[in-house]
């Protein structure tokens, strides 16, 4: 990246960026790949995860601001791409239910977990996948060293399950989730496509600053009140999955809280920012790395453009 940005005669190091930010590798998909692409390979790793088959699914929930196009959603391609597979391996059936997009950029996944959580306690649905996938390469501006050293692509999933409660207590304890769409301007990407063109500029645009301010309140907001709803403190918590954007928000979260930095799922340094797949991939990171047991509870946070934040808290 660093050579990258030479060749354009900007000035960066990998001092800067992994000082300021904690961010050592990214990675980006090749030509041609989608966030479906990403997506698809995350479900069927969570589905074998909960020894669950494609046709168990009943509702497919993705978050993402970089949608394969403008409609139909994600969800729905990624809905097809699933049930061509499990029929390819002499499945009955595929997918069924509903399937659809969320956009709240990097509390994505968040707000996807609540809707699922919801719509599963409303009775809707009773297995849902929900998926975070992103492919922000495609929206970076290699012009802008602001910018384009600290995203990357990734998708990570979890599966959801209606069950009779079995006196362990797990699941989603409670939900927290906010936006003010007065902060639209120091995160977006100001394009859409109007009359068969681009209108605006399709490049994604941060100012850093304001965001990295308003996201550590917003995230220590987000932990209390989630806590509070669910009638518990942070010496409950036994793992913060904060949404993976820099080493410094996430250490302030923790200090706020005063969690120590050994409760904190980091992988920032792994994956940089992949927007609304950076807290499953953490989670996902974290679960199989035998960190994050069952019985445990564990505290996911994001917060993104819009603005938009939040927090879940689960029992696993
Ligand atoms: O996922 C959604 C939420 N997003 C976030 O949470 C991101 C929040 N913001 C941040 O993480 C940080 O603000 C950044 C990592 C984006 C920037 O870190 P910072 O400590 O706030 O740096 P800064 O913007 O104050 O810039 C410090 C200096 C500036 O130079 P001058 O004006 O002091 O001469 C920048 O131009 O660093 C310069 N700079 C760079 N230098 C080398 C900015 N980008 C680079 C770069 N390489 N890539």
């Amino acid at each position: 990246m660093v050579e990258l940005l030479a060749a354009r005669g900007l000035d960066s190091s990998d001092e800067w960026i992994v000082e300021r930010t904690g961010i050592r590798n990214r990675h980006f998909v090749a030509d041609g790949m989608q966030a479906s692409d990403l997506a698809f390979q995350a479900c069927r790793a969570a589905l074998a995860a909960a020894g669950l088959k494609v046709s168990d699914i009943d509702l497919i929930v993705l978050a993402t601001s970089t949608p394969d196009m403008v409609f139909p959603s994600t969800a729905t391609i990624l809905q097809h791409k699933l049930t061509q597979a499990a029929l390819a391996e002499g499945d009955a059936s595929g997918a069924g239910g509903a399937a659809f997009d969320v956009q709240a950029v990097c509390s994505g996944f968040i707000y996807a977990l609540t809707v699922a959580d919801s719509l599963i306690k409303t009775g809707t649905a009773t297995k849902a996948l929900v998926v975070g996938a992103e492919v922000f390469s495609r929206i970076l501006d290699f012009n802008d060293r602001t910018t384009c050293v600290l995203f990357g692509d990734g998708a990570g999933a979890v599966v959801l399950e209606a069950c009779e409660h079995d006196g362990s207590g797990a699941g989603i304890l409670a939900s927290d989730i906010h936006a003010d769409g007065k902060h639209t301007g120091i995160l977006c990407v100001p394009g859409t496509v109007c009359g068969g063109a681009v209108l605006g500029d399709p490049l994604l645009k941060m100012d850093g600053q304001a965001v990295f301010k308003l996201a550590v309140g917003v995230l220590e907001d987000a932990a209390r009140a989630v806590l509070a709803k669910a009638g518990k403190t942070e010496a409950d918590v036994d793992w913060l999955v904060p949404h993976q954007a820099n080493i410094r928000i996430m250490q302030s979260t923790a200090r706020k809280l005063k969690l120590p930095m050994d409760k904190v799922v980091v992988t920032v340094d792994q994956h940089g920012n992949t927007s609304a797949a950076s807290i499953p991939l953490a989670l996902d990171h974290a679960v199989r790395g035998g960190l994050v047991k069952p019985g445990q509870t564990v505290l996911m946070e994001g917060v993104g453009g819009g603005f938009t934040w939040g927090a879940v808290l689960v029992k696993m």
